[in-house]
């Protein structure tokens, strides 16, 4: 968790006003004590999302987002706790202590390799706009169709041919040959003693990161017989390949508008499409599409399209693909191109139009699946079917949830009519071998998992609303009392608040879990509405109800431990126990019925 002192995260949430904040992104409208508006996050015609000024919180009852201004900031412009505590605390003034984040130490290194890349993304794209030595670079992308608003819209430049173009421009600025190596942007001489350039002669495509500062290079040789035709930077600590989606920086608020992203596989194709009009689009730039990667993409879009090459090695590189989104649970969908096109010459020759209709028309991840294995096994004959599920079965075993897990399965089942209960006997077995030990932890999933009983999600959000009732609650009431796992959770960290003296805040809670199914929970509990008047009541009903459900459960496993205890000793004090139970359970009975 972050090592910003609680009291500053106070004073940060005390000094921003929620629905101003909400209002620059929310169209906002009074509606009694609070302001409700559109969900931002969430597609929705009619206001289910609602602002709560008074205790500085926001939900929606649509699709359950919920939290305070920090989570408000994390959730929208998708960062980190940390980064949206900056975020705030600069809007507010507040300063953060120097050892919030990452250590002084990190911050300076990290800031070098920063500043060196954002140096070389100027040079370059400086010499490829105005100068003489970046002419035929200038022809080469005219003649591949960008315009120069594309060009300056993507930070296109140019890395010149010197050995040391780039180091000489560094070192007047400060930043020496070791930095550059750090950062990626030089290497050092095989004879020992000194740099020189990584990027030469080259179309330099820079990529950036979500605050959208440059962190590396992509760069393409300008000559067919120029081997590699790109060349990359190399993982540095501000560059890893397989959390870094190109183009995403800047097409982020399209993919949310269209809660949809087209995934292509080259710089150029991004461009491209971006330029035809295109925005939703992401590349994967030269590395195999991690869980990462998806899980990024994930955060803002429900759909996501592949339109990789149509040759043999795009067709390999989308059914990775596949099995990688397969485990985030988005909905994934494939455009086979023709053969001869990738997205970037497609476009170029038949409009965005004609991509826009591929992608509408594309097949699902089974279809495309199975398309591509009739290619290369007979399906007809069963020695062709069982080569095929032997195929197929990385991809069964991807969705999360085991509700899809099922409908996949029974649809490869019915597609290549093979018995249902064999493939899904098969699948068990090779399951259960060790060396997929993810899929046997039975994770819950969130389709099939019902919600908390009403009741405890009430006593939960009573608790957050009415603090007062929080000392003798946790005199009376152990939180496993509750039944479930999830309300036991919220009931233990108020408790912990309380036992630290921390204020009972929902927002310091919702930052303070770590798993976001929870804190939407707790959300959802704070947002419901009580009754001033009824509320002692109420509380008392809760608290005599749980309590008495806990001893009948006591009660219970001492029947059973009486039923096959054999030491009499044993069966002495579990009887004695039982009394006691009981004598307790008929107390709190008495108390609820008067
Ligand atoms: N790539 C790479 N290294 C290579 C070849 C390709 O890193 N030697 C990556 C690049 O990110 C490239 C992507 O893989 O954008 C797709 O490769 P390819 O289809 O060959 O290139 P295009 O993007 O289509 O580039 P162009 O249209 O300029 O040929
Ligand atoms: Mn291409």
């Amino acid at each position: 968790m972050p090592r910003i002192p609680e009291d500053i995260l106070q004073r940060i949430r005390d000094a921003t006003d929620i629905v101003d904040l909400i209002s620059e992104h929310v169209q906002l409208v009074k509606k009694g004590r609070n302001y409700s508006g559109l969900c931002p996050f969430h597609d929705e015609k009619t206001p289910s999302f609602s602002v709560d000024p008074d205790r500085q919180f926001y939900h929606c009852f649509g699709c359950g987002a919920g939290g305070n201004v920090f989570k408000f900031i994390q959730e929208i412009d998708r960062v980190t706790f940390v980064e949206a505590v900056k975020f705030l605390a600069e809007r507010t003034g507040i300063m953060l202590p120097q050892n919030a984040g990452p250590s002084r130490e990190e911050d300076a290194a990290a800031d070098e390799l920063y500043r060196a890349n954002d140096l070389a993304q100027k040079y370059f794209h400086h010499l490829l706009l105005n100068d003489d030595a970046g002419a035929t670079a200038r022809t080469y992308l005219q003649t591949r169709g960008l315009t120069g608003e594309t060009i300056a819209r993507f930070g296109l430049g140019y890395a010149p041919p010197q050995w040391d173009a780039l180091i000489k421009v560094a070192g007047r600025r400060g930043l020496s040959p070791q930095i550059l190596e750090r950062a990626g942007l030089a290497l050092p001489r095989s004879t020992g003693s000194g740099h020189y350039d990584r990027f030469r002669d080259r179309v330099a495509f820079p990529i950036a990161n979500l605050s959208d500062r440059t962190i590396a290079f992509g760069a393409r040789a300008l000559q067919p017989d120029q081997e590699p035709k790109y060349l990359n930077s190399p993982e540095t600590p501000i560059y890893h390949k397989g959390r870094v989606l190109y183009g995403l920086s800047d097409t982020r608020d399209a993919i949310r508008r269209q809660d949809a992203a087209l995934v292509v596989e080259g710089y150029m194709d991004l461009i491209s499409l971006a330029q035809a009009g295109i925005q939703h689009v992401v590349a994967t730039s030269g590395t195999a599409l991690t869980e990462d990667h998806c899980r990024l993409l994930a955060r803002y879009a429900r759909q996501v399209v592949l339109l990789f090459d149509g040759d043999a090695a795009g067709s390999t590189a989308a059914m990775r693909a596949c099995e990688a989104f397969l485990g985030t649970g988005l909905d994934t969908r494939v455009v086979s191109l023709p053969s001869e096109h990738d997205p970037d010459t497609f476009v170029q020759a038949h409009g965005s139009d004609a991509l826009l209709k591929r992608a509408e028309n594309a097949q699902s991840v089974l279809d495309f699946y199975l398309k591509q294995l009739a290619q290369q096994h007979d399906l007809s004959n069963v020695e062709g079917k069982a080569r095929a599920v032997e195929r197929l079965k990385p991809l069964l075993a991807k969705p999360r949830d085991a509700v899809r897990r099922d409908l996949l399965l029974r649809e490869v089942a019915e597609r290549l009519s093979v018995d249902e209960q064999s493939l899904r006997h098969d699948l068990q077995a090779s399951l259960r071998r060790p060396q997929r030990p993810r899929m046997e932890s039975a994770e819950p999933s969130p389709t099939a998992t019902p919600d908390p009983p009403r009741h405890e999600l009430e006593f939960v959000g009573l608790l957050l609303n009415f603090s007062q009732f929080i000392p003798q609650t946790v005199r009376q009431l152990a939180p496993d009392s509750l039944s479930d796992a999830r309300t036991q959770t919220l009931c233990r960290t108020i408790f912990d608040r309380h036992a630290h003296s921390k204020a009972i805040d929902l927002g310091m809670i919702i930052s303070e879990l770590e798993d976001d199914a929870l804190a939407r929970l707790a959300a959802q509990c704070a947002a419901q509405d009580f009754d001033e008047e009824q509320v002692e009541r109420q509380w008392r009903d809760y608290l005599l109800y749980f309590q008495k459900n806990a001893l009948q459960k006591r009660i219970a496993n001492a029947r059973q431990a009486l039923a096959t205890a054999s030491d009499d000793g044993e069966i002495v004090r579990i009887s004695a126990e039982l009394v006691a139970l009981n004598q307790e359970r008929q107390a709190v009975a008495a108390q609820q019925s008067s």
